[in-house]
């Protein structure tokens, strides 16, 4: 039996993956893997239970472990261990401790056959770093998008002031490139577009621009 399609579409924070994975998937009626999320979970979850980063055996424990739920409390709602974690995950902690644990080979590999698990008829749009290069190599169609930091700083500080939350620009801009540093310099799965990705800056198109685009690539077996 064939597998079932996948359109892998990565790119580093503010790159808009997110929103562009989540519009591919429902024009053409795919389930969605947001991949990060993953990641922020198990980050979070070792803030909560207090896990020393160091000891990897037991973040990779603890990753294969995780009670994780997609979707309990609407679209995009994430719960780990029967509590709703969808905003926590978000904050600044959240991604910096995502950023640290997806450093974590051990990590990485116990998170591996999760994101197998998403793969299912009629299609998969999953988002992330590695999604075309590691995860699904396979997959029909790999986009990989990029925008400036400046912009993608912009875009988050934006994201924040309209939720009324307090944010610094220049700040956002070094921690964005701190991060960014953090996963492209990392040995195991570091961020960089498969060879066979079609990169698209976003940094002057609308979401709907983009959407339009990764469409226009698709063609369904
Ligand atoms: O896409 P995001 O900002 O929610 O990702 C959070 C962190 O997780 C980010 O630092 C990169 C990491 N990540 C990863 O290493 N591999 C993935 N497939 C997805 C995210």
């Amino acid at each position: 039996m064939s597998k079932s399609p996948v359109i892998a579409i990565d790119g580093p924070s503010g790159s808009g993956k997110g929103t562009i994975a989540t519009r591919v998937a429902e024009k053409l009626g795919y389930s969605l893997l947001d991949s990060g999320a993953l990641y922020r979970v198990l980050g979070i979850a070792c803030h909560l239970k207090d896990i020393d980063l160091t000891d990897t055996a037991a973040v990779a424990n603890l990753a294969k472990n995780l009670d994780i739920e997609f979707g309990r409390s609407g679209e995009g709602s994430v719960w780990l261990d029967g509590k709703d974690v969808s905003l926590v995950i978000r904050t600044d902690l959240g991604s910096d401790m995502a950023s640290r644990v997806a450093a974590i080979g051990p990590a990485r590999e116990a998170l591996f056959e999760r994101q197998l698990a998403f793969r299912k008829p009629p299609g998969l749009v999953a988002d992330g770093r590695d999604m075309g290069t590691t995860v699904f190599p396979d997959a029909q169609l790999k986009i990989f998008l990029t925008a400036s930091a400046q912009e993608r700083a912009e875009r988050r500080y934006k994201q924040l002031i309209g939720k009324g939350i307090d944010a610094i620009l220049p700040a956002l801009l070094r921690d964005l490139k701190e991060r960014d540093r953090r996963d492209s310099e990392r040995a195991i799965s570091p961020l960089k577009p498969a060879e066979d990705a079609i990169v698209i800056d976003t940094t002057d198109l609308t979401i709907e621009q983009v959407v339009g685009q990764v469409l226009e690539h698709y063609v369904p077996a």
